[in-house]
C-alpha cells in the first residue's frame, strides 16, 4: 500500500510569466529573442529565475503540466469503481438487515473492509472520482464505504503496518453503524437538525459502540475508532468530550476521513456543492479540533491526487487545474481552453466549484 500514488501523464503547456509559480518546471530553454538561453529544458523553477525573465522581457515560457489519467477510459479506475459499487450495496443490505436483527454480521463486514483495503491499493488514484457520482438515498452506505478507504489510504500514509490498516478500514466502515438504529427520518434530513433531534443523532456512537461489542473478540481498537470517532481534541466533541491524548489513534483518523467525506456528501439535494478542494480548504480550517498530524498527511498527499482535473469555476466556466495551491486548494491556479491561465488566489470571488472530470 505504501507506494499509492496518482497515475499521471505530462503535457507541455505555455505558461505567461505572471504566472509562473516556484516549483514548476521547464519543458523546454527559455530563450531570449535574440537566441541566449536564460535557463535550460527540465529547469525548477525558482523566484530568482521568474525575475530574470521578466528582466529580459520574456511574454511567455513551456513548462510541464500534470495532467492525471482519464478515468472515463482507465480500465483499473473502472474496476475500483466497479468494486466500489458492490461493497456500497454489500453495505446497504447489511445496514438494513441490521436494523431488524441489531446483529452485525461482521464477516461480512471483515470481508468488505478487506476488498476496500485491496481496491484502493491497486488503485488509490481514483479515489478523487468518488466524488464524480450522483448522490442522494444511499448516502450513509456510500459515506460508510469512503470513509474507509479514506481512514485506510491515511492509515497506510501514516505507514501504519498492514493488520492495523485493515482493522482502521473496518472501523471506518462499521464507524456510523448506530444510524443503523435511528429514525430514517433524521438521516435522510439534508438540512439542519433540530436541537432534540440532533441529540438523537449524536447518539449513533454509543449505539454503534454497543452493537458491535456484542460480536465475541472483538478489538478493542476498533471499538473505540467506532465510539470516539466525534470525540475532538479540543474536547468539545461527543460523547465522552474525550481530549487529544484519550483518543484513540483510529478514531483520529476516522475523524478526518468522516470530515472530508460528509463536506462533500452531505448535500444531496445540491450535488457537488462542496468539491474535494473546497472540502480540503474546511479540513485545514479545522485543524485546531482535529489531529495535526493526521490532517497534514491527508491533505498534503490528497493534493497530488488533484493536479489535472478538469473542474467547473463558481462563474459556470470550465478550466483545468495545472498547479495545486496548497494553502488553499480552491484557490490553484487553472487553465482554460483557449489557454488563459488563471491563479484564484489572485480572484477576489471565483473559485473552483467542482470536478467535472
Ligand atoms: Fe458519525
Ligand atoms: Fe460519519
Amino acid at each position: 500500500m505504501s507506494s499509492i500514488k496518482p497515475q499521471k501523464t505530462h503535457k507541455i503547456i505555455e505558461q505567461k510569466i505572471e504566472f509562473l509559480v516556484p516549483g514548476m518546471e521547464l519543458a523546454r530553454d527559455a530563450c531570449t529573442s535574440d537566441g541566449k538561453i536564460l535557463a535550460s529544458e527540465s529547469t525548477i523553477i525558482s523566484k530568482a529565475l521568474i525575475k530574470n525573465l521578466q528582466n529580459w522581457d520574456i511574454d511567455k515560457v513551456s513548462i510541464i503540466a500534470e495532467i492525471t489519467a482519464n478515468p472515463i477510459t482507465d480500465p483499473n479506475i473502472q474496476k475500483f469503481m466497479n468494486s466500489y459499487n458492490q461493497s456500497v450495496t454489500t453495505v446497504q443490505k447489511t445496514f438494513e438487515d441490521i436494523r431488524q436483527t441489531q446483529e452485525v454480521p461482521i464477516e461480512t463486514f471483515t470481508n468488505t473492509a478487506d476488498d476496500i483495503v485491496e481496491n484502493i491499493s491497486a488503485t488509490g488514484n481514483a479515489i478523487d472520482q468518488l466524488y464524480n457520482l450522483p448522490q442522494c438515498d444511499d448516502y450513509t452506505f456510500r459515506h460508510s464505504v469512503n470513509v474507509s478507504a479514506i481512514a485506510a489510504l491515511i492509515a497506510t500514509w501514516l505507514k501504519f503496518p498492514p493488520e492495523s490498516v485493515s482493522a482502521i478500514a473496518l472501523a471506518g466502515l462499521l464507524h456510523d453503524v448506530g444510524k443503523s438504529q435511528l429514525p430514517t427520518e433524521i438521516l435522510n434530513k439534508s438540512h439542519r437538525l433540530a436541537p432534540k433531534d440532533y441529540e438523537l443523532y449524536k447518539t449513533h456512537t454509543t449505539l454503534g459502540y454497543d452493537l458491535v461489542s456484542k460480536i465475541p473478540n472483538m478489538a478493542q481498537s476498533v471499538l473505540s475508532g467506532i465510539l470516539d470517532h466525534h470525540e475532538r481534541e479540543d474536547g468539545n466533541g461527543y460523547p465522552n468530550k474525550l481530549t487529544s491524548e484519550d483518543i484513540h489513534p483510529y478514531a483520529k483518523i476516522i475523524a478526518v476521513a468522516d470530515l472530508f467525506d460528509e463536506s462533500l456528501t452531505i448535500n444531496c439535494d445540491t450535488p457537488g456543492a462542496l468539491s474535494p478542494y473546497s472540502s480540503l480548504d474546511k479540513l485545514r480550517q479545522d485543524i485546531y479540533s482535529i489531529d495535526a498530524k493526521t490532517c497534514i498527511t491527508f491533505t498534503e498527499n490528497m493534493m497530488n491526487f488533484l493536479s489535472g482535473n478538469l473542474v467547473a469555476l463558481t462563474n459556470g466556466e470550465q478550466a483545468r487545474v495545472v498547479f495545486v495551491n496548497k494553502d488553499k486548494p480552491s484557490n490553484s491556479i487553472v487553465q482554460q481552453s483557449d489557454g488563459n491561465v488563471i491563479d484564484l488566489s489572485e480572484t477576489a470571488d471565483l473559485c473552483i466549484h467542482y470536478i467535472i472530470r
